[in-house]
């Protein structure tokens, strides 16, 4: 999808869809007299009845005479103090998703003025057009009969004030960028387990470093057992796919020193012999989604060329039982040097992160960020809502946190005390890799932060937000692409864009 701007009467836009966001309230927002005197004031009756409240993801859709548009849909942004980038986004994505639903090939979008809250004209650029993007999104590559086609949303124009014009381009440039990057993310989290396979994910990474001249570096299984990464290799053995570890490089800074995320990528866990229930294990293909949302990134710097230096790191492995599957029980060396007894072979995200973040230090890198589909545990503490997030500096949580809120994508600390490094005692090994029922993401971030070594580092815990089980009025069933707003929200103010 494309975005532009325009600058015009609301009646004079010539589009299939306009909608205007507004906050709640009952009274008519002035920004609207002219469209609502052109349409025999149907707009004011369906906000002064009440009809129409302006309450978050709220729409009413109007098809009004005597005007450009086609169709008229508001869509509420919610309480007008709480108005900002992230529930304009969302009313874009909202209009959107009902763009796609009706057929509209374009849209257009405006917000109400009186509703803006002070958002400046590059947030709205950025918000809009990521909103609009991530709204009409339709995952349709593998059906060979579509139920019911709909062309895709191909543009959304902006309507605001000329004077605002440039700076909204600058933030759709961004918005564009990050879009492009987010959709590649939710494609590949959509992918099944028998398609998106590790060495798929390498072949992805590398149209990317083709396209946009990435360093990239590959290791299959023979190179992978040269570099001793025990961990990655253990959580491979029972598969018949190769796994992969997989590095891009972005260099943008010179010789600063970079900045790494890495993303776990189980591209399909069917927790190994210490096998999951059947019910929706299907959803175990979304496993490599911190994966998705590095590349995706990845995709989004290739556009936006930041200077700063960028390094990205993929584990990529299957999770699965056979006769030459790791056991409970087992006891595997790690890159790091450390010994891990394996007492549950569904913990495997850990085990292949745990090398990755031991490869890293050769980087030298400036901050390391990994980003997992890691516990259940944090689908129990913050649900759908919140990233679970760990780390071990306080000013880096705070960065990620605050990249974070700025992209909608909200992280909330869980805490890596001392008293929680107990659950990880082995009698056997240095550590193991399961503690007990209680403080899951925790133990989890506990048993990363063993193989986190002269850096400031981060670990996000999306187990909890990478995709959804139902379709919401901004998007739709499956996976979220989250992780690319965030990490591009927090390069690029590293960049100091
Ligand atoms: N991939 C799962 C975590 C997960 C659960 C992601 C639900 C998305 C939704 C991870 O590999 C896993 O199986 N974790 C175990 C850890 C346990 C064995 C210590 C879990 O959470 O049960
Ligand atoms: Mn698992
Ligand atoms: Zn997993």
């Amino acid at each position: 999808m494309t975005s532009g701007a325009a600058s015009a009467p609301l009646s004079q836009v010539d589009t299939p869809l306009l909608a205007v966001a507004l906050a709640q309230g009952s009274a008519v927002p002035a920004s609207l007299a002219e469209l609502d005197r052109a349409v025999g004031g149907v707009v004011a009756r369906v906000i002064t009845t009440g009809d129409f409240k302006g309450k978050r993801d709220e729409t009413t859709l109007l098809y009004p005479s005597g005007a450009k548009p086609g169709r008229v849909l508001l869509v509420g942004l919610g309480k007008p103090g709480d108005v900002s980038r992230n529930t304009i986004r969302r009313a874009a994505a909202v209009a959107a998703k009902r763009a796609r639903a009706l057929g509209a090939k374009q849209l257009a979008f405006t917000v109400a003025p009186e509703a803006r809250n002070g958002v400046s004209a590059r947030d709205l650029g950025q918000a809009a057009a990521e909103g609009a993007a991530h709204g009409a999104w339709a995952f349709t590559e593998l059906k060979a009969t579509p139920d019911e086609p709909k062309p895709e949303v191909e543009g959304v124009t902006l309507i605001c004030e000329q004077k605002e014009m440039k700076e909204v381009a600058i933030g759709q440039r961004v918005g564009d960028a990050v879009a492009a990057g987010h959709r590649l993310t939710r494609n590949l989290q959509m992918l099944p387990g028998n398609v998106c396979t590790p060495s798929y994910l390498a072949e992805r990474a590398k149209q990317l470093a083709d396209q946009y001249g990435f360093t990239l570096t590959v290791f299959d299984r023979a190179k992978l057992e040269q570099e001793r990464m025990g961990a990655l290799l253990a959580v491979a053995q029972g598969s018949d796919q190769e796994p992969r570890f997989i590095v891009l490089e972005h260099r943008g800074g010179g010789d600063a020193a970079p900045v790494a995320l890495i993303g776990k990528g189980v591209t399909f866990d069917s927790g190994g012999i210490s096998i999951k229930p059947a019910q929706n294990m299907e959803d175990m293909k979304f496993d490599m989604s911190g994966a998705a949302a590095v590349l995706g990134t990845f995709e989004t710097l290739g556009l936006l060329k930041p200077k700063v230096n960028v390094v990205g790191l993929i584990p990529a492995t299957e999770n699965l039982p056979s006769g030459h599957a790791v056991k409970p029980g087992d006891v595997v060396k790690s890159h790091f040097g450390k010994t891990i007894e394996i007492i549950n072979t569904d913990a495997e995200g850990r085990l292949i992160l745990c090398d990755a973040l031991s490869y890293v230090r050769r980087f030298k890198p400036a901050a390391v960020i990994d980003i997992a589909t890691l516990t259940g545990a944090v689908v129990v503490a913050l649900g759908q809502v919140a990233i679970g997030e760990m780390g071990n500096d306080e000013p880096l949580l705070a960065e990620v946190r605050e990249a974070g809120e700025r992209a909608g994508e909200r992280c909330w600390p869980l805490p890596l005390w001392d008293e929680y490094r107990d659950l990880l005692k082995s009698d056997i090994a240095d550590l193991k890799n399961s503690g007990g029922r209680g403080a899951g993401s925790i133990a989890g971030g506990w048993f990363l932060r063993e193989f986190v070594e002269g850096y400031p580092w981060v670990h996000l815990d999306i187990a909890g937000t990478a995709y959804t089980d139902g379709e919401g009025p901004q998007q739709a069933k499956g996976p979220t692409g989250v992780g690319v707003r965030l990490f591009t929200e927090f390069i690029l103010k590293r960049a100091g864009a």
